[in-house]
């Protein structure tokens, strides 16, 4: 996430240095990889569209807004404004990054599986590719209410591990896990198409896993 500033200095005629003002580069929803409808029949065109356009697009808009509010109560050194703010952050800074990884971790079913240094670390982990995929599944339907399933890595113990959050605490902030895969298992991202058969779902999101992706991010991750 970018929370990079720009100061700009501007030199005014009589050579003094005026440090001007502070830009914030605002956070942006990324370019979808695929039409809406790539992921047919798996996660339907619909879900797609309001999942991407509406409920990523929200939480993309409610972080550029929060982060205004905290550049203002930065300038008046207002500190329970500041603290005030922090859930907003991590909602909605939450949910840009989850989704941001979400997209680029799912692609049209090609019938690829894991394979190379992945695989090797799924089954070292795991034991087999199928257990590591049952204990995601379990886990992420497992979640009351709204959630996320996540295989993860954990750097410290050089490990795969699976771990699932009904919170909205960022995975890597509380379980130092980097994030290489996530099911979101929200409402929104399957009830319109599986009701409330969420099993279903999360077994039929496997068809559409961009295996290459996951594998680049365990890449990122080790370095
Ligand atoms: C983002 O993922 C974390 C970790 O799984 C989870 O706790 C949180 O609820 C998610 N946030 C959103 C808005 O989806
Ligand atoms: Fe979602």
């Amino acid at each position: 996430m970018a929370l990079r500033r720009i100061f700009q200095k501007t030199s005014i005629t009589s050579g003094r240095a005026l440090c001007a003002a502070v830009l914030r580069l605002k956070h942006t929803l990324p370019d979808l990889p695929y039409d809406y409808n790539a992921l047919e029949p798996h996660i339907s065109a619909e879900i797609m569209e309001l999942h991407y356009s509406k409920h990523h697009a929200t939480y993309v808009n409610n972080l550029n807004m929060a982060e205004e509010k905290l550049d203002a109560a930065k300038a008046t050194n207002d500190a329970s404004a500041i603290i005030a703010l922090a859930p907003a952050l991590k909602f909605n800074g939450g949910g840009h990054i989850n989704h941001s990884i979400f997209w680029e971790t799912l692609a049209p079913a090609t019938g690829q599986c894991a394979s190379g240094e992945l695989l090797a670390a799924i089954e070292r982990d795991f034991g087999s590719l199928d257990n590591m995929k049952a204990k995601l599944s379990g886990s992420s339907v497992a979640v009351q209410g709204s959630g996320w399933g996540w295989l993860g890595y954990n750097k410290e113990e050089n490990r795969l591990q699976i771990a699932a959050c009904a919170n909205q605490d960022p995975l890597q902030a509380t379980t130092g896990l980097i994030p290489l895969f996530g099911i979101d298992v929200w409402e929104h991202a399957y009830y319109l198409q599986y009701k409330n058969v969420r099993p279903d779902y999360v077994k039929a999101i496997y068809n559409v896993v961009n295996w290459d992706k996951v594998a680049e991010r365990f890449t990122k991750a080790q370095q």
